[in-house]
């Protein structure tokens, strides 16, 4: 019996794994393990030597049942601990540092006026920027002779050979933006369109795609003070401070009166501050919406009338945020990028500053 001891306590102890270990449980105490079969044996012993054997033998049974406990609870703990020395982490390591990305100017600009027409009333307005040549000047009084289609350096998308539907335009200007919305949605309307336009055009103050905001109010009254007042209150939320601003009479086809509108500042030293000093900078175009194009949107001129005006959306950025190139907001430097660029989560705070 102490050999049957020995080979079983010897085996257990260097039993590879779970498995092994039930093979020699089995083997062992199974009904028809080695120890299981001398038990059976008990029966046909005299009780002076079942009285010997029956408690050695329950000893037995019962230090290889232990002996198999503690195995087992050793592989496991082994297991573990390879598994602990596999997977550890450094949690004292320093993270790998990842830059934020940053809004562009003009998309920053192009939110703070949006927010600031969206609270004097105007929804936001979109239209194409591959328009039809209908939208982009007849229906807004330039007629194909009209010198205004020379002067706008108009991109042109060439047709098929054959096909000999009118071209369509890159918009020169989000003006089209006006016929779609009154079309859509007739009036009393007041919309503030944004976007992107385009002119044969570059140097240090023009680049061939550049920005706009349009803006459109058509009532039964509408009339140029509003048009004044609405200019003046946006300009002194946009910039923080109050902004005179000078009409000068100027001539579109699409509006009658038509102004140009600029704003008080200051050049000092290269640089220029808005609201403040003798200067003008000429920053819109606006005007009384001409009947042709109120008829040509399906309104009535007879009944409604109102103001519009279009803004560069880049000008006034490089005004309020101090960058002197214009050419530079759309050369995809990262370093002009990181310098000018605004941290994703920082709105525009209305009628105040802006945080940086
Ligand atoms: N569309 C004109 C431009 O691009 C601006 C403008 C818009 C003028 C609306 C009057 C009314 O220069």
């Amino acid at each position: 019996m102490d050999d049957l001891r020995d080979k079983y306590l010897d085996l257990i102890g260097t039993a590879a794994g779970e498995a092994a270990l039930e093979d020699l449980r089995v083997q062992a105490l199974g009904k028809k393990g080695e120890i299981s079969l001398q038990m059976r044996e008990l029966g046909r012993m005299s009780p002076e030597e079942r009285q010997v054997m029956g408690p050695k033998l329950n000893a037995l049974k019962d230090e290889i049942t232990e002996a198999l406990a503690l195995k087992k609870a050793a592989l496991a703990d082994a297991a573990l601990n390879e598994r602990l020395a596999a997977e550890w982490l450094d949690v004292t390591l320093p993270g790998r540092l990842r830059r934020m990305g940053s809004l562009h100017p003009v998309s920053q600009v192009w939110e703070e006026c949006t927010a600031i027409f969206a609270d004097m009333g105007f929804a936001v307005a979109e239209g194409p920027q591959i328009e039809e040549d209908w939208y982009n000047f007849d229906a807004l009084n330039i007629p194909g002779h009209h010198p205004a289609r020379a002067e706008m350096d108009t991109f042109y998308m060439h047709r098929a050979e054959g096909d000999n539907r009118p071209p369509h335009v890159l918009r020169t200007h989000t003006s089209p933006v006006q016929i779609r919305s009154l079309l859509a949605q007739g009036a009393p309307i007041r919309i503030v369109a944004p976007g992107r336009v385009y002119r044969a055009d570059y140097d240090q103050t023009h680049t061939p795609m550049f920005h706009q905001i349009e803006g459109l109010a058509i009532d039964r009254e509408i009339s140029m003070a509003n048009l004044k007042w609405v200019l003046e209150e946006f300009f002194s939320a946009y910039f923080g401070r109050s902004v005179k601003t000078r009409f000068r009479a100027s001539h579109f086809p699409f509006t009658e009166p038509s102004a140009e509108v600029d704003i008080q500042c200051q050049w000092k030293d290269g640089t220029v501050t808005v609201g403040e000093g003798d200067d003008w900078l000429e920053v819109l175009g606006s005007g009384m919406v001409h009947p042709k194009v109120l008829t040509a949107g399906g309104i009535d001129p007879a009944q409604w009338q109102g103001f519009a005006f279009g803004m560069g959306i880049d000008r006034i950025a490089m005004l309020k945020y101090g960058i002197p190139d214009l050419r530079a907001f759309f050369e995809s430097d990262l370093r002009w990028l990181r310098h000018y660029g605004f941290a994703a989560l920082d709105m525009p705070t209305l009628h105040g500053g802006l945080s940086r």
